[in-house]
């Protein structure tokens, strides 16, 4: 990937959020130059702060529901691949906030694709959706690219919406048929499970909730303990994205398409059952089971990753276990106080890209031979 992102203009929508400073920090660190179009840090502390990212890319603040200034942006910048990941992700924050949350993830996938549209430099545009995107049936079997989209909660609905939106582009103005005589672009989306990492302060997810309780001796209030979801570091999704980045510049148009990238089936866990081993191996920690959840929540939420597997040669790293490791060895190092940060971040990179070139994945491979 280092060959590839060398050099290359990305344009990182969500640059300044959790998931947004990895991929941020990744891409910088395979040479990238890398773009960041976004609202100020979510959250307090924040990873993207915690990372001086924005002494090392073109960092920018600016609205995805500001349809000017981001065709100000990409005319500007003259971006050659998009990572759209701007947008209000928090399930309960929805049905505080349904407007805002219509708006941003909805318009502001509007606007980032319309500006795209107007940018003749662009060639590659990814969207960052999520396993909530599907139409729930609470079913035990992982949902599969083409299950039909839903979504119960606003978040959900406008994730749904913006999947919608990524196929209408990819019918009415990016289709495969057209390509190279009336247009550029190649357009797929992304759909990730439940995220966790180090860098994480969001209100309402379980890691930052554990993290905040553990390193002040709280009690845990848990509200689903039996809640199913599919835990998947950080790094997993975004080696999915890069990879996919590369897949479609370099092998076509047929790669744009929906896209799983979600963990082992054996890592498709229950709450009560992450936080156990987050609490192992933190070392201490008490929780609490409450089930007086009156806002709905999906129960049972499963990714089958097949076809990443079969056409991108992609796969999961880390198991569970490691993953949770690997979260809670960075907050423990963060509150320590002792290390930079950035250094140690960097670190984890690098070991999970040497775990992927042990196990022979296809994005982890030199081609140059080197
Ligand atoms: N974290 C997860 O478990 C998870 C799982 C699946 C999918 N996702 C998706 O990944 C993406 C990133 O999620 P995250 O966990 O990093 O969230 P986050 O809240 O940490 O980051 C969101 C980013 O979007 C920016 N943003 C919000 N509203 C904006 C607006 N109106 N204009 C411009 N920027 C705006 C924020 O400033 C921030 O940079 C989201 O699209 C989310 O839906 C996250």
């Amino acid at each position: 990937m280092k060959e590839f992102y060398k050099g290359k203009k990305v344009l990182v929508t969500g640059h300044t959020g959790f998931k947004g400073s990895w991929l941020t920090l990744w891409l910088n660190e395979l040479g990238a130059d890398v773009i960041g179009y976004s609202l100020e840090t979510p959250t307090n502390p924040s990873l993207f702060k915690i990372l001086r990212l924005n002494k090392k890319i073109t960092h920018i603040i600016g609205d995805v529901r500001d349809e000017k200034k981001i065709k100000k942006i990409f005319k500007k910048y003259k971006p050659e691949i998009v990572f759209h990941l701007a947008a209000q992700p928090l399930v309960r924050y929805s049905y505080k906030y349904p407007r805002l949350t219509y708006e941003t993830n909805i318009m502001g996938t509007v606007n980032t694709f319309e500006a795209a549209r107007e940018t003749k430099s662009v060639k590659v545009i990814i969207n960052i959706t999520t396993d909530k995107c599907y139409k729930n049936k609470e079913s035990i079997v992982g949902y599969e690219e083409n299950d039909p989209m839903g979504g119960y909660d606003p978040y959900s609905s406008s994730k749904g919406c913006s999947e919608l939106i990524t196929s209408a582009y990819r019918n009415s103005f990016f289709n495969p048929k057209d390509f190279k005589e009336k247009h550029n672009v190649i357009i797929s989306s992304v759909r990730a499970g439940n995220v966790i990492g180090g860098g994480d302060w969001a209100e309402d997810r379980l890691i930052p909730d554990c993290i905040r309780a553990l390193t002040k001796n709280e009690t845990l209030i848990i509200r689903s303990p039996n809640a199913v979801r599919p835990w998947q570091y950080v790094l997993e999704p975004l080696s999915g994205y890069l990879h996919l980045g590369s897949v479609m510049w370099n092998k076509g148009i047929k790669y744009g398409q929906a896209w799983n990238f979600g963990p082992e089936n054996k890592d498709i866990l229950k709450v009560e059952e992450v936080l156990k081993k987050v609490i192992t191996i933190f070392g201490k920690g008490n929780y609490k089971v409450k089930e007086e959840n009156k806002l709905h929540e999906t129960k049972l939420l499963m990714l089958n990753i097949k076809k990443a597997k079969d056409l991108l040669k992609w796969r999961p790293i880390y198991n569970v276990n490691e993953s949770i490791k690997k979260t809670i060895e960075w907050y423990r190092n963060y509150y320590n106080n002792s290390i930079d940060m950035n250094d140690y971040s960097l670190n984890q990179i690098k070991q999970y890209i040497n775990k992927a070139i042990e196990k022979g994945v296809e994005w982890a491979k030199n081609k140059g031979g080197k």
